[in-house]
Parts: C-alpha cells; sequence; structure tokens
C-alpha cells in the first residue's frame, strides 16, 4: 500500500512545487512590468506638468492649451519610441475625440477609478493593471488639481471656452471638481 501511493504522493508534490515557482516567477514579471510603466507614467506627467505650469504663468490658460493640445501627443509619442510601450491618455468624458476615447476595457477601469474616488481613495496612487489579450495593461488615474481648473472646470473663462471649441469642438471635459478622475494615463506592452 505504502509502496503504491509513494510515487503518486511525490509527483502531487512535484506538481505542487512547478506551480507555486510558477505563480511567484510571474508576480516577479508583474511587479517589474507595473514597475516599468510607473516609471513611464511619472516621466510623462514630469514633462507635461512643468510645461503646462510655465505657459500658464507666461501666457495664461488660452497659450497654455497650445501647448497642452501639442506637447502632450508629442511627449506620449516620444515615450513610446523609446520605451516600446504604447501610450495614450484615455477619458469617459474626451476633450480630445481623436486619442482620447477609451475602449472596452479602458471604460470598465475609468468607471472603477470613478467609484474608488467615490469611495474615497485619492487619485495619486489609483492605478489598476491586468493581463488581457496577450498583453500586460496598466492605468494610472489622474485627478482634478486646482492647476487643472481653468480649463477643465466648472466656469471657464469666455476667451478659454472659446479656444477650446475652436481646437475641440467636441470637447466633453469640462465641469469638473476638485479631486474627481479626469481621466488616464493607458499603458500597454505586448507579452
Ligand atoms: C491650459 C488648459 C489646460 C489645463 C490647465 C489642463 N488641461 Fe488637460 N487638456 C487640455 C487640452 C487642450 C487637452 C487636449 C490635449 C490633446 O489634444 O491631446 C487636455 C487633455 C487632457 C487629458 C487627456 C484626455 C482628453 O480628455 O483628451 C487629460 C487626462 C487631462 N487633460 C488632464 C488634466 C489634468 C489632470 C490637469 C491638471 C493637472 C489638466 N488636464 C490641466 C487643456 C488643459
Amino acid at each position: 500500500m505504502i509502496i503504491k501511493t509513494t510515487p503518486i504522493l511525490l509527483i502531487i508534490f512535484m506538481v505542487n512545487v512547478y506551480l507555486v515557482s510558477d505563480v511567484s516567477a510571474s508576480n516577479d514579471d508583474l511587479d517589474t512590468l507595473n514597475a516599468e510603466a510607473m516609471a513611464i507614467v511619472k516621466k510623462f506627467a514630469g514633462t507635461l506638468k512643468p510645461q503646462l505650469k510655465a505657459a500658464l504663468e507666461s501666457g495664461g490658460p488660452v497659450n497654455a492649451i497650445e501647448v497642452c493640445s501639442t506637447q502632450a501627443p508629442d511627449i506620449a509619442r516620444k515615450l513610446g519610441i523609446e520605451s516600446g510601450w504604447d501610450i495614450i491618455r484615455v477619458s469617459l468624458k474626451a476633450r480630445n475625440s481623436h486619442s482620447a476615447k477609451p475602449d472596452a476595457w479602458e471604460t470598465k477601469v475609468l468607471q472603477e477609478f470613478n467609484d474608488r474616488q467615490v469611495a474615497g481613495e485619492s487619485a495619486k496612487k489609483m492605478t489598476h493593471s491586468e493581463i488581457t489579450g496577450g498583453e500586460f495593461r496598466f492605468m494610472k488615474a489622474q485627478g482634478v488639481e486646482p492647476i487643472c481648473l481653468s480649463c477643465h472646470g466648472e466656469k471657464l473663462s469666455p476667451p478659454v471656452y472659446e479656444a477650446l471649441q475652436r481646437h475641440y469642438p467636441d470637447d466633453m471635459a469640462t465641469g469638473y471638481s476638485l479631486g474627481q478622475i479626469r481621466g488616464a494615463f493607458s499603458l500597454s506592452k505586448k507579452l
């Protein structure tokens, strides 16, 4: 009896060891991918925000709209080439209807971000990542801060409103208040 069951137990034990070590290896990979994605997001925000601030200070929001509309896609493109990741910004209420409309997966995550924010979580560290369709996908929420309100808030000055309408006739990205989720960085990498 003992002789008969020992090989079976041994096989079960080995399969277990294999499965456990496999899971921990892929957790390491996930940690690396998450860290890589987060570093790209920091670089994106860390490049765009100072440019936005400088443009606001030197020429006011109408001038800064020009900076946002050219610099933001440019930074995303350059970072994409440099890193090999696909990088965009998306929103449930897109300003740039050509680049910022979320796909089904992004829509679901943005809705979850909204729910998490309403439940009291700050956007500062709000992320979600998943392996889906042979890709690693990562999103980092962008919350509304005071500096955002002149272009995404409830009350826009008439010149800002006019400039936005000129560039983005189907703009939906206004009416936000502090702390709300404005959108998210969305990154993906083929595995
Ligand atoms: C000077 C005006 C201005 C300010 C201030 C501003 N934005 Fe924007 N925002 C824009 C413009 C213009 C676009 C469209 C950029 C493009 O064409 O890719 C945009 C696009 C975005 C997008 C991409 C999704 C979309 O709807 O097109 C996000 C996310 C975003 N802004 C978040 C923020 C956040 C967060 C802040 C504050 C930290 C902020 N913005 C401040 C003008 C502004």
